[in-house]
């Protein structure tokens, strides 16, 4: 068994094997330039956890892993796009460095290569069902982050349906797909999938307080976005209903106002989370989120220190600062 290490070694260096065509350089230089810039490498890395807990010979799926986080990488083009996002990865976003056409195009390239990949991986009408599943998700998700933008009774029940298909899809299906191509059963494959799917869910909350909460020399994001954007947050669900008459206004204010300087915005919404303590029930929420994860792998019909590797993964993510 190789360790998490080990198997991010090989995704960076397949990563950095990715052909491009030469031409038009416009096209490809910004593919090139947010596959190099960073990046956790996490999806492509389940994969290969989930893989190789049935099997040794990781590399034989490596090209599907790749395609994972080439389409990953593409919902990030456009993801900064539709958010507005200037920074990512501790570099400027594709259409701030080049263009917003740019990131348009080059991102359904991204899509284009990710299913491309998947096709000269490992042949498998199960794996391939899953990836378009996850994919088709993810798109569906984005779209109920950006109607939430403008619709202001979103519920928690809402935001984790969301963030269900925004995010966890690819995490969980990361690793079904690497037991199904592992030969693994149905009861595993369904198991991986809820761990990844509980980790994933956990992941955006993380993802949406560090937005606030973040160190901005860690983040590598420009902090704040989600409250200039209005995102339904968990955060700001959750402010709405612990606040009193006098905040609820303040958050109104704030978030049907047009014209404020954002820093302003981001302040004085912060200050209404720390008053009624949103910092902390997000913790918990996060936590309860990854010990739940880790009970359904606890269910993976394989031996327990085969499993180490993905427990000491969710530890590690459990405790990310980017
Ligand atoms: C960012 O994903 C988008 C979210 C789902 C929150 P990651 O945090 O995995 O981004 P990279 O790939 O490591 O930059
Ligand atoms: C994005 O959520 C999830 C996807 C990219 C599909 P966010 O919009 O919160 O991700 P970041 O914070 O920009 O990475
Ligand atoms: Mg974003
Ligand atoms: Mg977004
Ligand atoms: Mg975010």
């Amino acid at each position: 068994m190789y360790t998490a290490n080990e198997l991010i070694e090989k995704v960076s260096k397949g990563v950095k094997n990715i052909q491009y065509n030469a031409e038009p350089q416009n096209l490809y230089a910004p593919i090139q330039y947010i596959l190099s810039i960073g990046g956790k490498r996490i999806r492509p890395l389940l994969m290969l956890m989930g893989y190789n807990l049935y099997k040794d010979d990781v590399d034989t799926i490596l090209n599907n892993a790749l395609a994972l986080e080439t389409y990953h990488n593409f919902t990030l083009l456009h993801d900064d796009l539709m958010d507005q996002s200037d920074m990512r990865r501790g570099n400027l976003t594709v259409h701030k460095k080049w263009n917003e056409n740019t990131a348009i195009l080059s991102g359904d390239t991204m899509l284009i290569m990710a299913y491309q990949l998947f096709n000269q991986g490992v042949k498998n009408n199960e794996a391939w069902a899953a990836f378009i599943d996850a994919t088709l998700g993810v798109c569906e998700g984005q779209q109920y982050d950006i109607d939430f933008e403008t619709c202001n009774d979103v519920s928690e029940e809402e935001y984790m349906e969301m963030i269900r298909l925004k995010t966890s899809l690819l995490l969980g299906y990361a690793l079904k797909i690497g037991a199904i191509l592992g030969g693994a059963d149905a009861e595993d494959q369904a198991n991986l999938y809820a761990f990844g799917e509980k980790m994933g869910l956990a992941f955006q909350l993380q993802d949406d307080w560090l937005d606030v909460y973040g160190d901005p020399k860690k983040f590598q994001k420009k902090l704040g976005g989600d409250i200039v954007d209005n995102k339904k947050t968990f955060m700001l669900i959750k402010a709405y209903q612990l606040a009193d008459e006098t905040q609820k206004a303040e958050l109104d204010k704030w978030m049907s106002g047009k014209d404020f300087q954002e820093t302003k915005k981001i302040a004085a919404v912060t200050h209404i989370y720390n008053i009624v303590g949103i910092s902390q029930l997000v913790q918990q929420k996060i936590e309860k989120l990854f010990s739940q994860a880790l009970t359904c792998l606890e269910k993976v019909k394989v031996d327990s220190q085969k499993k180490t590797e993905l427990r000491h993964f969710a530890d590690k993510l459990l405790g990310r600062q980017y």
